[in-house]
C-alpha cells in the first residue's frame, strides 16, 4: 500500500480526499517540486529546497512547514520501502480550498500539501543511443521560472511529441530555443556548450546548474546564450537534462540529424562525470 503525505499526516494514498474547491483544481494555483533518491541520498536537496521556497514566495503561497520537506521526503522513502531503490519524490502545494473567487481566501486558509514517493527505473536505452525530439512554439506564460503546476502547454506539447514518436518537445520563443516540456536543453558548437540563460522564459533546472558546473570543471567553456532554431545546422551535439533523466543525448530534431545520429564526445564525457559524481556521493 502506498503511503503519502497529506496536510501534515502520512496516510494511505487511497484515503486522501482533496476538496473540489481546492484552488489547485479551480485555478491551477500551486507549485511542485521533484527530487530524486539514489539508493541512500537525495541528489541536490538544497537546490530543490531553494527553488521550492522561491516558487512559494513568487506565488504568495505560504507553507509554514516548508523546511520539513527533506524530512518528509526521507520518511516517504522509508515508509514505502524504497531506501534501497531508485525513487522520485514529488511535492505539490496549492493555496488551499475555499469558495471560488479570484481573490485569495479571506481569512486565509492553510495550503493543501501532498507528497508521494514512487519507484523509478531509469530509461537507459535512449540515454545510450540518443533520442529524437520535436520542436513547438513556446505558448507558455511569461513566468516559466516558477515551478507552477499550471502545465497545460507542457502536457499538450509533450503528448503531441509522444504521439508522433518523439522523446521530448523543445519550445521556441521568438525564434530562440528556450527549453523542453520537462527538461532543459544544451547545444555543443565548436567545443563550446550553450544553454538558454536563466530568465523568466525557462525553469532554472537543478540538473542544468550541475551540468554547467561539471562542464566548466572539465575546462569546457559554457555560454548561457540561447540558440536560434535556424542555427541548428551549426550544432554538433545536443543534450537535455532533468532530475529523472539526468543527461540524455539528442540525435535528431524532427527530421534533422544531429552529430551524425550518434551521441557526441562532450555529452558522453559529461555523462561519465555525472556518474562519477553520483558514485562519490554514495561513498561519502
Ligand atoms: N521537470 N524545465 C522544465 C519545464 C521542467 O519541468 C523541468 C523538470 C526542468 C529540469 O529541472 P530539474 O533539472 O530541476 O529537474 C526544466 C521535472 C523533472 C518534472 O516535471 O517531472
Amino acid at each position: 500500500m502506498d503511503i503519502a503525505y497529506f496536510n501534515g499526516t502520512f496516510m494511505p494514498r487511497d484515503e486522501i480526499r482533496i476538496s473540489p474547491d481546492d484552488r489547485g483544481f479551480l485555478f491551477a494555483e500551486g507549485i511542485y517540486e521533484v527530487v530524486r533518491w539514489y539508493q541512500g541520498f537525495f541528489f541536490e536537496m538544497d537546490g530543490h529546497m531553494a527553488r521550492m521556497k522561491r516558487s512559494l514566495r513568487e506565488t504568495l503561497i505560504s507553507w509554514p512547514e516548508e523546511d520539513k520537506f527533506p524530512v518528509i521526503a526521507r520518511e516517504l522513502v522509508k515508509l514505502n520501502h524504497l531506501a534501497n531503490s531508485q525513487a522520485l519524490v514529488y511535492l505539490q502545494v496549492t493555496r488551499g480550498a475555499a469558495s471560488r473567487t479570484h481573490a485569495f481566501p479571506s481569512p486565509p486558509v492553510g495550503p493543501t500539501t501532498y507528497a508521494f514517493a514512487r519507484e523509478f527505473t531509469p530509461e537507459n536505452a535512449g540515454r545510450e543511443s540518443g533520442v529524437a525530439i520535436t520542436v513547438k512554439e513556446d505558448i507558455r506564460w511569461a513566468r516559466c521560472d516558477i515551478k507552477s503546476i499550471a502545465l497545460l502547454p507542457n502536457t499538450l506539447g509533450f503528448q503531441d511529441a509522444v504521439s508522433n514518436g518523439f522523446f521530448e518537445c523543445a519550445f521556441v520563443r521568438n525564434g530562440l530555443i528556450t527549453e523542453c516540456s520537462h527538461s532543459n536543453i544544451f547545444f555543443v558548437q565548436k567545443g563550446i556548450v550553450y544553454t538558454h540563460p536563466e530568465s523568466e522564459n525557462i525553469l532554472s533546472g537543478i540538473t542544468r546548474k550541475n551540468f554547467i558546473k561539471l562542464a566548466r570543471r572539465e575546462g569546457i567553456p559554457v555560454k548561457e546564450e540561447a540558440i536560434a532554431l535556424k542555427k541548428l545546422s551549426k550544432v554538433q551535439e545536443i543534450f537535455i537534462t532533468n532530475t529523472s533523466g539526468e543527461i540524455t543525448p539528442v540525435v535528431r530534431v524532427d527530421n534533422f540529424e544531429i552529430g551524425g545520429g550518434v551521441p557526441g564526445p562532450v555529452t558522453r564525457m559529461l555523462r561519465e562525470r555525472f556518474n562519477d559524481q553520483i558514485c562519490s556521493y554514495k561513498h561519502s
